[in-house]
């Protein structure tokens, strides 16, 4: 891990208002809680920008809020100069690879985007699936999933592979 530049990371979902600013507050305790706070940039963006400037959704907040993560992040469109400004672009299933990969402006751009699910250590899900239209349980499977994917990366990160 270069130890003078922070490592920027933006993770991506649709509507930026559930999975990715979860991840987003998940790994930001997590880096801090290791004391690489300094280390990092962190932020969440959204391929739809349909709630641009909207806090978290609340069914989301609340899950969040009840394993001790705190979601402040106002949802936001992903743009081209994102792909300029971050290391690493993590999105969280397919569809948003596909829109994500159509705003980034290079085929270097292109290669800054990774699938979350690469990083899981324990569970087999190949996309943190879309609780929008879910219950309750599925907010908390994709904290489950983010939990476990988002330790894989920061190992990953720590040990230099990325
Ligand atoms: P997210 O969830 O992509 O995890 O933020 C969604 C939020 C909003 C919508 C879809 C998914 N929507 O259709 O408005």
């Amino acid at each position: 891990m270069n130890h003078t530049e922070p490592k920027k990371i933006l993770f991506v979902c649709l509507g930026n208002i559930c999975r990715s600013p979860a991840a987003e507050g998940i790994f930001r305790r997590m880096v801090e809680k290791q004391g690489l706070a300094d280390r990092f940039v962190i932020d969440s963006a959204g391929t739809y920008g349909g709630h641009a400037g909207e806090l978290p959704d609340s069914r989301m907040r609340a899950a969040a809020s009840r394993r001790g993560y705190e979601l402040t992040h106002r949802s936001r469109k992903l743009t081209e100069d994102d792909f300029r400004l971050f290391d690493m672009v993590i999105v969280m299933d397919d569809s948003n690879y596909e829109r994500a990969s159509r705003t980034a402006p290079d085929m270097e751009s292109v290669a800054k985007l990774h699938r979350m699910t690469d990083f899981a250590r324990k569970h087999v899900w190949d996309h943190i699936p879309d609780p929008y239209y879910e219950g309750a349980e599925g907010f908390e499977l994709v904290l489950d999933l983010l939990e476990d994917c988002l330790s894989g990366l920061l190992d990953s990160i720590t040990r230099g592979d990325e």
